[in-house]
C-alpha cells in the first residue's frame, strides 16, 4: 500500500465517522480466509437492459495488500472475483485480459478496469466505492479503447 489508488490511513483510530462513504469490507482474518469479497452496492448494479448479473466491487486479499475492482470485467461482464492473482494483476476468466492492481490498466488491450481505494485500519478493511481511484485513465482508455 501507500501510492495514490491505495492511500495508506494516517492514523490507528480513524472509522467511518472520519471517513464518510467508506464501507467496512471484512476484517482482515476475513479477507485473509474468503481471498476475494464482492461488495454489492447501489451504484455497482448490472445494468439493466444487460444479460450479466455480475455487479459490486471485489475487494482482493492480494497476499496481504487488499486491492479493490470493478467486479464486472469492461471486456464482456466476467466476474473478475473469479479471476487469478498474477505478478500484481488479476487475469480475467473470461479472455484472459490482465488488469493491474495499481491503475487497473491492460496494456495489451488498451483497456482499463476501475480500480477502487482500499485501507485497512485497526484490523479492518475499508472501501471507497464513490469513485474509482483511476478516474483520468479510465476516462482515457475507454473512450478511446
Ligand atoms: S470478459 Fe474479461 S477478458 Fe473477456
Amino acid at each position: 500500500m501507500g501510492d495514490s489508488s491505495n492511500p495508506t490511513p494516517t492514523s490507528d483510530d480513524e472509522t467511518s465517522e472520519s471517513r464518510p462513504g467508506w464501507l467496512n469490507v471484512a476484517s482482515v482474518s476475513e479477507l485473509r480466509r474468503a481471498r476475494t469479497i464482492v461488495i454489492d452496492h447501489p451504484d455497482h448494479e448490472p445494468p439493466p437492459e444487460s444479460d450479466t448479473e455480475v455487479g459490486g466491487i471485489v475487494v482482493f486479499w492480494n497476499g496481504g495488500d487488499p486491492r479493490a475492482m470493478a467486479n464486472r470485467c469492461v471486456h464482456k461482464d466476467r466476474a473478475l472475483a473469479r479471476g487469478t492473482i498474477f505478478q500484481g494483476k488479476v487475469v480475467c476468466p473470461g479472455h484472459q485480459w490482465a488488469f493491474r492492481f495499481d491503475d487497473g490498466h491492460c496494456a495489451e488491450r488498451e483497456r482499463t478496469q476501475p480500480v477502487y481505494a482500499v485501507v485497512v485500519v485497526d484490523d479492518e478493511v475499508w472501501l471507497d466505492p464513490r469513485a474509482p481511484a483511476n478516474l483520468e485513465l479510465l476516462t482515457t482508455t475507454e473512450r478511446h479503447g
